[in-house]
């Protein structure tokens, strides 16, 4: 014992990659002390290490106790005096580096050792390119865990955990150090190339220096997102803008949409495309303003005469504000006007929900695309290629496209639309340089569970569904973020080869993650409804070892917008006075960041509303400035007068306070910003 100070036991059984491991007399304080350090003895999840000549075994304990006594033992040991457990073998390491799975099995009566911090280090940190650190070992804080980046985007990944368990951290902190390195550790992957689906609007915030964000409603430092809706698949489309329709006009529609578009491709080149194999399927721009207004006129058109060879129009209508024709009212029987009989679907119901959903702002960045907005003859300023190099050819590593604004209506169409776009861009591009194959692309998936259901039928689960199965062979991975792990689709968590499973105190979706989990780990699974907060069980590919990991908590401002409000804090400030107007007013407008011209405050306390105190500054035409951080609201006093901008957020009010120019960052950023009125 004295050479061997780490031997804490010897293997009793073997059952394939399960081992039973007696607990020798010696370590029966259950506390071993090395290099002065103190080990707990049998602590589930700790690895142990079974030297096999010129190689050793690693395997991590799931159970310690009476449980872990093998049956065919348990008539003759003596539960009172000896000590077992059961150890998963893991994997071993052969030479100098760490491999998972095992060549050979132990041996009965075989030593079992603790594994020391320096032992843990050597399986966790060599060297090695292509790694990405995303937190500690939960056990040893010097430790760094690390993830390999191949297998992490090529084999896909899942990150699940119940509401507050730190997904968006998790994600957020990773893709920073994805991105940006870590400090002391790499510099990171500049060149990375990550997509992230933001459907809270969470992470512009946390990731503003590395990530171009775009937005339906967009802020300062945002782009406007836009997405073609001729880009959707057309029974997609139909769908959302007209409801079910029977399969008479569908077809009669599917094929109108072809017409447009077979019409737009002879009458422009477009490299690559060959006219023969085209579809109503294939992405080319079409009018929809024209496609109403062609399939409305024979709903509602009368003729002057019986031959039906002059109609009795009144009013043409106008396709491009969306006006329908007017004809004169049909007469009874033989009397004209006569109703028209050729062309007519019946589909008056349709047509008016896709006149409303044209005219509705809210869909505007999906049918009014801007320059992919195609006039009435389908012509459009701005092609596809545009699109894919505005959101995947700008210098930064991450694009978000913040989805927080888009109508739940359409979130599934759109984002399989989305994903649409680049699966097809980048399979078809994989050979060329800024396709998948050389420029691989990771999309991150939050709240997978809201598209990706059991359920649903729609576009964004069978997208997913076939990057999961096909990405990894031209360059795409998917991570999927999701709380509700029972919600989303079998088949696209069973392809994830890599977890990151965080606390989950739900027993139903529990089962659902020990279910999905690629290595075989009862024991340390059972331990998911008591990680703490950040705290994760890695396990599966890209992880060299199944591991217990606390993620590294981002720096403040590199924080998702997510964090849990502080409600003792909150509750204990004094009343101020209250707006509940413009709570209902970002409510109707569905804009969190609505903001009034002025905003009339209802005074709770008795004390009259304070006046801002304002601090005075240097400038030429500005002479002081005040801020009061409740109501975010800014005060400045000009040489001409005081004015008050409203819901000015306290990092711009900050950063307007150390420029250089005040008058200037004010002239830039948020006169033309932020609603103000005269006080
Ligand atoms: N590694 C960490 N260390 C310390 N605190 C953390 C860590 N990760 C997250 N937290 C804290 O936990 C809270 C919730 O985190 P987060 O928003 O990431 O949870 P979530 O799992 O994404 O929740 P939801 O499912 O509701 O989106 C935040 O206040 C965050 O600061
Ligand atoms: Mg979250």
């Amino acid at each position: 014992m004295k050479n061997k100070p780490t031997v804490l036991g010897h293997v009793g059984s073997v059952s394939g990659a399960k081992i039973s491991v007696r607990q020798s007399p010696a370590v029966s304080s259950g506390i071993l002390i090395i290099g002065g350090k103190s080990y707990k003895i049998g602590q589930v999840g700790s690895f142990v290490r079974i030297p096999q000549g010129y190689h050793d075994l690693y395997g991590l304990v799931s159970e310690a106790g009476a449980n872990a006594i093998p049956d065919a033992l348990l008539s003759s040991v003596n539960g009172e005096s000896e000590r077992w457990m059961t150890v998963q073998l893991v994997g071993e390491i052969m030479g100098t580096s760490f491999e998972r799975g095992i060549s050979q099995y132990p041996n009965v009566n075989d030593e079992v050792h603790l594994v020391t911090e320096s032992d843990l280090a050597t399986i966790y940190g060599v060297e090695e390119q292509g790694q990405v650190v995303i937190g500690n070992l939960a056990s040893a804080d010097g430790i760094p865990v690390k993830l390999d980046l191949d297998k992490l985007v090529t084999r896909h990944s899942a990150v699940l955990g119940s509401t507050g368990s730190g997904k968006s951290t998790t994600v957020a902190s990773l893709l920073r150090s994805i991105a940006s390195g870590t400090e002391g550790c790499d510099a990171g992957f500049p060149s990375s190339r990550i997509l992230l689906l933001d459907i809270h609007g969470e992470y512009s915030h946390a990731l503003f220096d590395v990530a171009k964000v775009f937005k339906i409603n967009p802020e300062t430092n945002q782009t406007q997102l836009h997405i073609p809706f001729w880009a959707l698949d057309p029974n997609d489309l139909l769908g959302f803008l007209m409801g079910r329709l029977d399969d008479k006009s569908l077809t009669a529609i599917l094929d109108k949409i072809y017409e447009y578009k077979l019409c737009q491709a002879e009458s422009h080149s477009h490299a690559g495309l060959n006219v023969a194999s085209m579809t109503s399927d294939t992405p080319m721009p079409f009018s929809l303003k024209k496609l109403w207004s062609e399939l409305l006129d024979p709903e509602l058109k009368t003729w002057e005469d019986q031959a039906r060879s002059v109609p009795a129009l009144l009013n043409s209508g106008d396709a491009d504000t969306v006006t329908p024709p007017k004809y004169k009212p049909h007469g009874a029987g033989a009397t004209p006007p006569f109703i028209n009989q050729t062309d007519v679907l019946g589909i008056r119901r349709p047509l008016d929900q896709l006149r409303s959903r044209l005219l509705d702002k809210k869909y505007d960045f999906l049918l009014h695309p801007g320059d992919w907005e195609p006039d009435l003859s389908g012509n459009v300023k701005q092609d596809l290629d545009a699109l894919l190099a505005e959101w995947l050819g700008h210098a930064k590593p991450i694009t978000i496209l913040d989805l927080s604004g888009v109508p739940s209506l359409v979130l599934e169409q759109l984002i399989g639309a989305i994903l649409r776009i680049l699966f097809e861009a980048l399979f078809w591009g994989r050979y060329k340089s800024e396709g998948g194959k050389a420029r691989p692309m990771l999309v991150v998936m939050e709240e997978a569970h809201r598209y990706l259901s059991r359920d649903a039928n729609g576009p964004s689960r069978t997208m997913v569904q076939r990057i999961v199965k096909e990405g990894r062979k031209f360059g795409i991975g998917a991570m999927i973020v999701s709380q509700r792990p029972t919600e989303v689709d079998e088949t696209i968590l069973s392809q994830c080869g890599t977890f990151i499973a965080m606390r989950q105190t739900n027993s139903a979706d529990r089962s659902k993650v020990q279910a999905s989990l690629p290595d075989n780990l009862t024991g340390i699974v059972d331990s998911l409804p008591i990680l703490r907060t950040g705290e994760a069980i890695i396990t599966g590919e890209a992880a060299r070892l199944p591991v217990r990991c606390r993620v590294t908590l981002p720096h403040e401002g590199s924080r998702p917008n997510s964090e849990d409000p502080e409600v003792a804090k909150a509750w204990m400030t004094d009343r101020r006075s209250e707006s509940y107007e413009r709570l209902a007013a970002s409510w109707r407008t569905q804009n969190p960041r609505w903001a009034a011209k002025k905003v009339h405050r209802t005074p709770i306390s008795q004390e009259p509303i304070e006046t801002m105190q304002r601090e005075q500054v240097i400038s030429s035409n500005v002479v002081s400035v005040g801020y009061d951080t409740d109501t975010q609201t800014l005060e400045v006093e000009f040489k001409s007068g005081v004015y008050q901008y409203y819901n000015v957020p306290q990092s711009i009010y900050d950063e307007m306070i150390k420029a250089e120019s005040v008058g200037k960052y004010l002239n830039v950023y948020i006169k033309p910003e932020y609603p103000y009125a005269k006080v």
